[in-house]
């Protein structure tokens, strides 16, 4: 059985980013980088599990792959364009949660803004265009702007940090 198993879902690669980046934290050899659709789920008893934001809400894959998970110990990360709100970030990662059988403990979770594809701020800009005294469209555009630069750095330290605290409940009670 694998120390952990870190199953992630990601479209265009914000969400690997920050599981590449924990499987370097971790600093063990012995760990898994998976996706949901592969994900064996009785290869751990620890699963870090990572996705996109789609409609408000984990991706459809990783849905599937937490309501498949029994008395596991789960950390739930991810991304999301939205963001620069705390309130934002944990209602995605409730929305993450409710997947989840209330046999398994969640020991963690971290949300943060990644960067969307040029389409998107294409479609801002000709909503703005069509609605020019609609102040909507103009926030669109600042938040798609701050989120080009995520995730970084900080990030990537935050996720670290909520992933030592949780390890340590973990040893706490072992
Ligand atoms: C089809 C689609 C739907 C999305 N829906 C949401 C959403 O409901 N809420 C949100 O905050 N971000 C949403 N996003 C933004 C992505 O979740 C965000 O860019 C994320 O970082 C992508 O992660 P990935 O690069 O790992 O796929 C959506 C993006 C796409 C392409």
């Amino acid at each position: 059985m694998n120390r952990f198993v870190i199953v992630c879902e990601s479209l265009t690669g914000n969400t690997a980013i920050l599981a590449e980046a924990l499987r370097a934290h971790l600093q063990t050899e012995n760990i898994h980088i998976t996706t949901p659709v592969l994900a064996d789920t009785d290869s751990s008893d620890v699963f870090f599990v990572g996705s996109w934001t789609d409609k408000g809400d984990c991706g459809a894959n990783t849905a599937a792959f937490l309501e498949k998970l029994e008395h596991k110990k789960v950390f739930l990360f991810g991304t999301c364009g939205f963001g620069r709100s705390d309130a934002y970030y944990d209602t995605v990662y409730r929305r993450f949660a409710d997947h989840l059988k209330p046999t398994n403990q969640i020991i963690g979770h971290y949300i943060c803004q990644g960067k969307m594809p040029e389409t998107v701020l294409r479609r801002y800009e000709a909503m703005k265009a069509a609605n020019p005294d609609c102040s909507r469209w103009d926030e669109c555009i600042d938040n798609y702007r701050n989120a080009l630069s995520h995730p970084n750095a900080d990030d990537m330290q935050s996720l670290f940090e909520a992933v030592d605290a949780a390890l340590e409940t973990i040893k706490a009670k072992t």
